[in-house]
C-alpha cells in the first residue's frame, strides 16, 4: 500500500489525475473504473483540462462505473449516468459507447449484475479503478454487513449513506433506497486500485480502513489485501 497524504483538495485531485493519466498514457485502450461523489470532481477536472491542452486522448479509452441508483435512468440528473457524463465523458474525446454504468433501472438487477460482471470481464478487467470511501467504510456502495458480497449486486443503502447523499436532491425523502454496485470481487480484481478521501471528517474512517482489522463491517478495510492499492488523501486539518 502507498500512501499519499496532500494538503489541500486540489493538490489530491492533482495527484490522483496524474496516476489516471499515466494509465491512460501507458495503454491508449485502459479499462479505467470510475467512482462518482464529491470527491473525484477534481480529478474528473484535472483530466479535461490535460484533454483540452492536447496532452490527453481518450479516444481508445474503456470505462466501468462503480455504481447506479435503483430507479434512475440517464436522463434523470440525480443518476450517477448523468454525473460521470457531465463531469467527464461529455468533456473530453472518449466514445460514449466504451462507457459503463450499472443500469439502474433493470427490471431483474441480479440479471443485469450478471450481465455486468460478464462485460467487465469480456473488457478484460480493470485496469485501475477509483474509489471514495463513505463515513461508514462503504466502497461503491458495499455497505457495512455481515459478510463481504463479492458479485455487482443490488444493496439497500445505509441510513448514514441516505443522510450524506441527501445533499445532491431536494431532501432525504427522494434518495432512492437502493442501488446497483460492483462487488467486492470487481473491485478486488482491479489491476490497480487508487482510493481517494478529503476532508476532515474522512479521517476516522479511513484510518479504520487502512489500519483496523478487515472486517465486512468496514467494507473499505479488504482493501489491506490489494497487491496494488494507492490512497491519496487530504484529510488533515
Ligand atoms: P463523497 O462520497 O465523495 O461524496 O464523499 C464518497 C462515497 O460515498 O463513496
Amino acid at each position: 500500500m502507498k500512501v499519499i497524504c496532500t494538503k489541500t483538495y486540489e493538490e489530491m485531485s492533482y495527484e490522483a489525475a496524474k496516476l489516471l493519466a499515466a494509465q491512460i498514457v501507458l495503454r491508449p485502450n485502459c479499462v479505467i473504473g470510475l467512482a462518482t461523489g464529491s470527491t473525484p470532481i477534481g480529478t474528473y477536472d484535472q483530466l479535461v483540462k490535460w484533454y483540452e491542452e492536447g496532452r490527453l486522448d481518450f479516444s481508445a479509452v474503456r470505462s466501468v462505473n462503480l455504481d447506479e441508483y435503483c430507479g434512475l435512468d440517464g436522463e434523470s440528473d440525480q443518476s450517477y449516468r448523468w454525473f460521470m457524463d457531465h463531469h467527464l465523458f461529455d468533456r473530453v474525446n472518449i466514445n460514449k459507447a466504451n462507457t459503463n454504468v450499472p443500469n439502474g433501472k433493470a427490471a431483474d438487477p441480479e440479471a443485469e449484475g450478471e450481465r455486468y460482471d460478464a462485460l467487465i470481464q469480456s473488457l478484460g478487467g480493470v485496469d485501475i479503478q477509483v474509489l471514495g470511501i463513505g463515513y461508514d467504510g462503504h466502497i461503491g456502495f458495499n455497505e457495512p454487513g455481515p459478510a463481504f458480497v463479492k458479485p455487482t449486486h443490488m444493496v439497500d443503502l445505509d441510513p448514514s449513506t441516505i443522510e450524506a447523499n441527501s445533499r445532491f436532491f431536494a431532501s432525504a425523502d427522494d434518495v432512492p433506497r437502493q442501488a446497483i454496485t460492483m462487488g467486492m470481487g470487481g473491485i478486488m480484481s482491479a489491476r490497480k486500485v487508487l482510493l481517494i478521501a478529503n476532508g476532515a471528517g474522512k479521517k476516522e474512517i479511513l484510518m479504520k480502513a487502512l489500519y483496523g482489522p478487515i472486517t465486512p463491517e468496514v467494507p473499505a478495510s479488504l482493501l489491506q489485501l490489494h497487491p496494488d492499492l494507492t490512497v491519496i488523501s487530504a484529510v488533515d486539518e
